[in-house]
């Protein structure tokens, strides 16, 4: 089949190079030229584990390519998605101009029929108001569809969660758009889950706030553990062994992050306020994430008492490991907490040090060029990041780099019996088992 995508994007362009590697024909749209150039010339802008090969193959196939021109896309293809951004205003809401302006534009230049699949995160109810739009602005009446298809990718396995997906809602009420999603997502072998539009919007939201809830959970019972000489992972295996309950998204750390759950929890409490049904239980949730990251500080500060001018080594920059990804980052909100309270801090990430710079965070952090080399001559090493290579790190040389050796694993990463045996003191999140 022929599809379009407008928006380049982490989820764009996840989304479209996976649909070309299963053989449909894809035109990537954005409107941002250096990308489309970079693109042109096979220059991945993000780094996702696996992409690079998907795009590099499907380009060679001629299945996918870039352009700037939302003509050029809707001209060409039987669908056309939405993935834009939709960030979040100054009280929680979504701001839905990017999806308006797109919405306007593939209404000026839509000539025949097509289905419009809005893919963004977006309140319930959005499509409703591009249909719309498209219809005010379409002057010669043209017909199409507006389907939602929501997405459930996770950073840093992108690739592997699109290739494999549990599900895949479509929402609409058209038989003839979804007798072409049907087609579209047939090479995934995937249930398809039928909804109308406005349910299809609310699962997202629904699907993001339930797991930062169950990540809100597991870090409220930390603190209860901390309190009461618990050991959270063993509360976290326990409950989680019920099938109704469930292990993933029980792992205890320093809060969510990252450019969705923040934004979407903070979208649906403005959403259910919007409707008269203010959903007060996710105000907790937030709550508990901030509290969760300032617990921890404390916890550095109770042990190394005054932080100012003390050097401290942070691994992890990232929202999460395999991404490079540092935008509304529990690590980079540490780092930046403990440089406010005049710490030096020598910071590294296996992925994330270029966009930290880019994107000017962290300023006053000292960047090293290696896990071991930030360690040299540091008071306490804090692990903001569960990054796989700081699991295999050599302690022996770690130790002997720093001035004291101590440690704080803000992501439960390690084994305390280990890094006693090594000489360190060790804190962890909800496990007491560890100074
Ligand atoms: C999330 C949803 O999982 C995905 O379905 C949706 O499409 C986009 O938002 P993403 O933000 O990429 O994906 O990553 P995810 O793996 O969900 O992690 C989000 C944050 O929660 C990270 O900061 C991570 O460290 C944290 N997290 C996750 C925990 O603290 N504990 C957990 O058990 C899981």
């Amino acid at each position: 089949m022929d599809i379009s995508i407008i928006g380049s994007g982490y989820v764009g362009l996840v989304t479209g190079a996976c649909f070309a590697e299963v053989g449909h024909n894809v035109i990537c749209v954005d409107n941002d030229h250096r990308k489309v150039d970079a693109l042109q010339k096979g220059k991945i802008p993000i780094y996702e584990p696996g992409l690079e090969e998907v795009v590099h193959r499907t380009v060679a196939a001629h299945r996918l390519r870039f352009t700037n021109s939302i003509e050029d896309g809707v001209d060409h293809s039987q669908i056309v998605f939405i993935a834009v951004p939709t960030p979040p205003q100054l009280d929680g809401s979504v701001d839905l101009t990017y999806i308006e302006r797109v919405a306007r534009e593939i209404a000026g230049v839509l000539k025949e029929y097509r289905v419009i699949v809005d893919k963004s995160t977006v309140p319930v109810k959005t499509g409703e108001k591009v249909a719309e739009t498209i219809r005010r602005y379409n002057k010669a009446g043209v017909d199409f569809d507006v389907v939602s298809n929501p997405e459930f990718l996770r950073e840093g396995c992108a690739v592997s969660d699109l290739m494999n997906p549990d599900r895949i809602v479509v929402g609409s009420n058209s038989d003839r758009a979804l007798a072409l999603m049907k087609k579209l997502y047939e090479p995934f072998m995937a249930p398809i889950m039928v909804t109308d539009i406005n349910s299809a919007e609310l699962i997202k939201h629904a699907a993001n706030s339930f797991l930062a809830l169950k990540i809100s959970y597991i870090n409220a019972i930390s603190a209860i553990c901390e309190a009461s000489g618990a050991d959270v992972e063993k509360v976290a295996d326990g409950i989680g062994a019920d099938k109704r309950i469930g292990r993933s998204f029980l792992n205890t750390g320093l809060g969510y992050g990252g450019s969705c759950f923040p934004k979407d929890i903070a979208a649906f409490i403005a959403i259910s306020e919007h409707l008269g049904t203010p959903f007060t239980l996710l105000k907790e949730v937030q709550n508990i994430n901030r509290a969760q990251r300032e617990r921890f500080v404390k916890k550095i500060r109770d042990t190394l008492w005054v932080l100012r001018d003390k050097r401290i080594c942070v691994w992890g920059l990232t929202f999460k490991p395999d991404t490079d990804d540092v935008r509304s980052s529990v690590a980079i909100d540490l780092v930046n907490d403990l440089l406010r309270e005049g710490a030096i801090v020598q910071a590294y990430d296996p992925k994330g040090m270029q966009k930290v710079v880019e994107l000017k965070l962290c300023k006053g952090a000292l960047l090293m060029n290696s896990a071991i080399e930030a360690t040299e001559n540091a008071e306490a090493l804090v692990i903001a990041t569960e990054w796989s290579e700081f699991q295999d790190a050599d302690f022996e040389q770690v130790s002997n780099r720093m001035h004291t050796p101590i440690i704080f694993d803000g992501r439960n990463l390690l084994d305390p019996a280990t890094l006693k045996e090594l000489g360190f003191r060790y804190y962890a999140i909800g496990r007491s088992s560890g100074a």
